[in-house]
């Protein structure tokens, strides 16, 4: 459905008061998701959820494309940042409904209008444009990486085949548990791993950069994290993996 000139309007108006309310609008969508749907703990990245960095990042991408509600394209860029993130995490198109939902509510509270007004219809507009248009690129994305020689969409099990010390930290090679070919990847590549973290009934994923161009197994270094907490990636594979362990990697991107 198209947006009415009216809507449109309705959703540039009330961007600088959300602006201004970011943190609250941030901090409440998140709490409110995560209890919601606790499954979700294992998508975000329990880390940078303490610091708050990725809650203000997805909210602040949904206000700047309201903001350039009627020109689109001016945000290509950040679009592809953002499907490129979420393909390298397997996000799919049923949990765009949840996170649009939590989000209408969350404005509706900071704006303090009711959930069913012509202003939150009007934001729920415009959030289904914008998850249709990432929804679109990110099956482009998920298609050719699954229609690559050895290439997969999504997650795929990998085993830790080496681990080797180095001043910087580990360097741990993986290669497919399946023995299956594994598309060859650049130096610079990243790929997100994703573990299962101890004590929780919880997995988290990261990303790491891929440290050599690689055929049939990957390479990249993890460092100890500064500011570790129980749910680092990093740390976690430093401190409890060993060869032969396995975890999850999504395919190798291009930032
Ligand atoms: C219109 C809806 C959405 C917008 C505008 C959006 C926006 C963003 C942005 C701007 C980032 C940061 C990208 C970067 O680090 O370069 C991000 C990351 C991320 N998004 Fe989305 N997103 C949306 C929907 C979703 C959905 C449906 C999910 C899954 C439930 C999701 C999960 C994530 C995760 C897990 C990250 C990485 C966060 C981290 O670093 O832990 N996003 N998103």
């Amino acid at each position: 459905m198209t947006m009415t000139p009216q809507q449109i309007e309705l959703v540039k108006s009330t961007v600088p008061v959300l602006r201004e309310n970011g943190v609250t609008l941030t901090s409440y969508f998140y709490k409110r998701m995560l209890s919601n749907n606790p499954d979700l703990k294992n998508v975000f990245n329990m880390d940078s959820q303490t610091s708050g960095r990725q809650p203000r990042a997805l909210a602040a991408a949904v206000l700047a494309y309201a903001e350039h509600i009627e020109n689109p394209a001016a945000l290509a860029k950040a679009v592809e940042r953002m499907t490129t993130k979420h393909v390298s995490l397997d996000i799919q198109p049923d949990q765009y409904s949840i996170v649009g939902e939590n989000l209408l509510h969350s404005i509706s509270e900071v704006l303090d209008v009711p959930f069913e007004s012509d202003l939150i219809e009007a934001w729920k507009q415009a959030y289904l444009q914008l998850a249709d248009i990432l929804i679109g690129v990110e099956k482009q994305k998920y298609q050719a990486l699954a229609a690559k020689e050895g290439g997969w969409a999504g997650w795929r099990g990998f085993e830790i085949a080496n681990i080797e010390n180095s001043d910087a930290g580990q360097l741990f090679t993986v290669k497919a548990s399946d023995q299956q070919a594994t598309i060859p990847a650049v130096a610079g590549q990243f790929i997100s791993v994703k573990v299962k973290v101890p004590g929780h009934d919880l997995h988290q994923p990261h990303q790491f950069v891929l440290s050599n161009d690689q055929d049939q197994t990957y390479q990249f270094l993890v460092k100890p994290e500064e500011n570790r907490t129980e749910f680092s990636v990093s740390n976690i594979l430093l401190d409890h993996y060993a060869v032969g362990d396995r975890v999850e990697l999504s395919a190798p991107l291009s930032k």
